[in-house]
């Protein structure tokens, strides 16, 4: 079998929704310390839903494969779906990863959450902060915030 799956060779090769958004309703940026890829997911909201998501990803290709996996599976969907989005729910829509690069789809969870808060903190739309738990160790690996 090959190490990686055509899904995830097509969404590294052919990433949508890569770019920016100008005025996003919310960003969010996170990085790994081990490997310091970065990415970086925008969303523009309106009326709860999310109308369109971007990223800029300096990372490994499944880190990009994972962002725009992820950046299509919440597009068109309220901002409580993308936040029940997890990593593992990414990994199975690329048909899977090697398992020394879940960690690069836990960037891509993480990156959406972060974006969620921000949209969140910009208008003063209340939430419980353990929806958001700061430095999570539930991952193998370590990460960390820079928004
Ligand atoms: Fe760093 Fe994939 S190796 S995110």
């Amino acid at each position: 079998m090959a190490l990686y799956s055509e899904k995830v060779m097509d969404h590294f090769k052919n990433p949508r929704n890569v770019g920016e958004i100008e005025n996003p309703s919310g960003v969010g940026q996170v990085g790994n310390a081990k490997c310091g890829d970065i990415m970086k997911i925008y969303l523009q909201v309106e009326n709860n839903i999310i109308v369109d998501a971007k990223f800029e990803t300096f990372g490994c290709g499944s880190a990009i494969a994972s962002s725009s996996m992820a950046t299509e599976m919440i597009r068109g969907r309220t901002v409580e779906e993308a936040l029940a989005l997890t990593n593992r729910d990414v990994v199975t829509a690329l048909d899977g990863l090697p398992n020394h690069k879940i960690h690069c789809s836990v960037l891509a969870e993480e990156a959406i959450k972060t974006a969620v808060k921000d949209y969140y903190d910009k208008n003063n739309i209340p939430y419980d902060p353990a929806m958001f738990p700061e430095g999570d160790h539930d991952h193998e690996e370590e990460h960390i915030r820079m928004v």
